[in-house]
C-alpha cells in the first residue's frame, strides 16, 4: 500500500482499459473529441505545382524564436501510467527530432531532471541555422498560489524557454469513463514534481469538501483555482519575466483579443482534446473564426486536437496557426511501442511534414497560408 492505495490494483488499471480510457477518451459523450478530427478532415488543401521544392525548410517562428519544425509535444499529465520515465523519454526523443516539448506540471519526473535530459540531448544535435526546439513548461494557477509561484521560479532557474498557462480547467471535465473505472491517480505521481512545495503549508492541511466529494487537502491545494481572472494572469505574466507566457485553452476570438491586449507571447487554441467541455467548438473551426483578430495579434498561435499527420500540420498553418501541439499520437506510440516506438512515431511525423510541405509546393513551410486551403462555406 502506498498513500492508501493498493499498488497491485493500480498496476492492473495500468494494464487494463482504465489507463487507455484516461489517455484516449474525452469528456461527456465525446462529441468534441470526435468533432476535432472530423473538422480537420473538412479543411481541403490546394497544392501549387512546378515550384522548386528540392529543398524544403520546415522552420518557423514560435514565441519569438526560430524552431526547426512547427510541432510541439503537448503537455500530458500522469504519463507515468504508461511509462516509468515517460517525460524524460518524450523530451529526449523530441530534442532528437527537432520537436519542441511542453512538460505538464503534473509530471512524475521533477522538472529539473527533464530540463537536464533535454539540454544534454539537444547539445548532441546539430540543427540548421539558428533554429532550435523549445522547452516549455505548462502551469496551472493553483489554489495554493505558493505552489504555482515556486514552480515558476524553478522553471526560470532550470532554463525553460516559455511558460504555458492552461486556462480551460476551472474544473476537471466530466470524464465518465474514468468515473466508471474508478480511476485513481497514485499520490506519488501527483506529487513528484511538487514534493517540496507540498511541504509548505502542510500544517494547515485538512480534508476538504469539493464538488460533492471529499478530496484530500493536498489535492485541493494543487487544483486550478476556479476564481482566477485576467487580472491574475497579467500578474503571473509579470512575475514570469523574462519567460514569455502563452495561454492554453482559448476558443473564442474575444479571448484572443484580450490576450492581444495583455501582450501575451502566444495562445494555444485548444479544447483540451475534448476532455473538458463536451460540445465545445472544434479547434479547426475556432481557429478559423479568429481570422480577423489574428491580424491584430503579434504573438504566436498554436492549435491542437487530434492532429495526426503532415497534412494536418499544413491544414493548421493554412487556417492561421504558427504551430501545432500533438499529444495522444505520441502517448499511444509510447504505450504501444515504448521508447523505440516513440522515436519511430516522431521520425514518421517529421518525414510526413516534409513530404506534405513539398507536395503543397512550399519550399518554406512557414509560407503556408489561406490561399492554399478551402473550408466549408458554413464555417
Ligand atoms: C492524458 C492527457 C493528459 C493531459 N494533461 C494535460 C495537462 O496536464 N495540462 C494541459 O494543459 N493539457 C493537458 N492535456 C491536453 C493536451 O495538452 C492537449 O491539449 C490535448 O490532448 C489535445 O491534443 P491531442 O488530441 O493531440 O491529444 C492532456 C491530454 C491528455 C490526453
Amino acid at each position: 500500500m502506498v498513500g492508501g492505495l493498493d499498488l497491485d490494483e493500480v498496476e492492473q488499471g495500468i494494464k487494463g482499459d482504465a489507463v487507455r480510457h484516461y489517455f484516449f477518451g474525452g469528456a461527456g459523450n465525446e462529441v468534441t473529441l470526435r468533432k476535432n478530427r472530423v473538422d480537420w478532415d473538412e479543411v481541403a488543401l490546394v497544392p501549387r505545382v512546378l515550384r522548386d521544392v528540392s529543398q524544403v525548410d520546415l522552420s518557423v517562428e514560435l514565441f519569438g524564436k526560430r524552431v526547426p519544425v512547427p510541432v510541439v509535444v503537448a503537455p500530458m499529465a500522469y504519463l507515468s501510467m504508461i511509462h516509468p520515465r515517460a517525460e524524460t523519454v518524450l523530451a529526449q526523443s523530441a530534442a532528437r527530432f527537432g520537436l519542441s516539448f511542453c512538460l505538464s506540471t503534473r509530471s512524475a519526473v521533477p522538472l529539473e531532471e527533464v530540463a537536464m535530459a533535454w539540454a544534454e540531448t539537444l547539445s548532441a544535435q546539430s540543427y540548421a541555422g539558428a533554429a532550435r526546439p523549445l522547452l516549455l513548461l505548462q502551469l496551472y494557477v493553483m489554489r495554493d498560489r505558493r505552489i504555482s509561484s515556486s514552480i515558476l521560479e524553478r522553471a526560470v532557474a532550470a532554463g525553460f524557454d516559455a511558460l504555458v498557462v492552461t486556462v480551460d480547467v476551472p474544473y476537471v471535465g466530466v470524464r465518465r469513463k474514468d468515473r466508471a473505472n474508478r480511476l485513481r491517480i497514485p499520490d506519488e505521481f501527483l506529487e513528484a514534481n511538487v514534493a517540496e512545495e507540498l511541504e509548505m503549508g502542510a500544517e494547515d492541511e485538512r480534508p476538504v469538501s469539493f464538488g460533492g466529494g471529499v478530496s484530500s487537502a493536498k489535492h485541493w491545494r494543487l487544483g486550478q483555482d476556479p476564481a482566477i481572472g485576467w487580472q491574475d494572469i497579467v500578474v503571473l505574466r509579470d512575475s514570469a519575466a523574462p519567460l514569455p507566457v502563452v495561454l492554453k485553452g482559448i476558443l473564442d476570438p474575444a479571448d484572443l483579443e484580450l490576450a492581444a491586449l495583455g501582450g501575451f507571447a502566444g495562445i494555444v487554441v485548444s479544447n483540451h482534446g475534448g476532455r473538458q467541455l463536451d460540445g465545445a467548438l472544434s479547434t479547426p473551426r475556432s481557429l478559423h473564426s479568429m481570422r480577423a483578430q489574428r491580424e491584430e495579434f503579434s504573438g504566436s498561435i498554436v492549435v491542437d486536437g487530434s492532429i495526426e499527420s503532415g497534412s494536418d500540420v499544413c491544414r493548421a498553418l493554412g487556417i492561421g496557426a504558427n504551430g501545432v501541439m500533438v499529444g495522444r499520437l505520441f502517448a499511444r506510440a509510447l504505450l504501444e511501442g515504448g521508447a523505440h516506438g516513440l522515436d519511430t512515431a516522431m521520425e514518421l511525423l517529421m518525414a510526413e511534414v516534409g513530404i506534405s510541405a513539398g507536395l503543397m509546393g512550399l519550399s518554406r513551410l512557414g509560407e503556408m497560408g489561406w490561399s492554399q486551403v478551402r473550408v466549408p462555406s458554413w464555417w
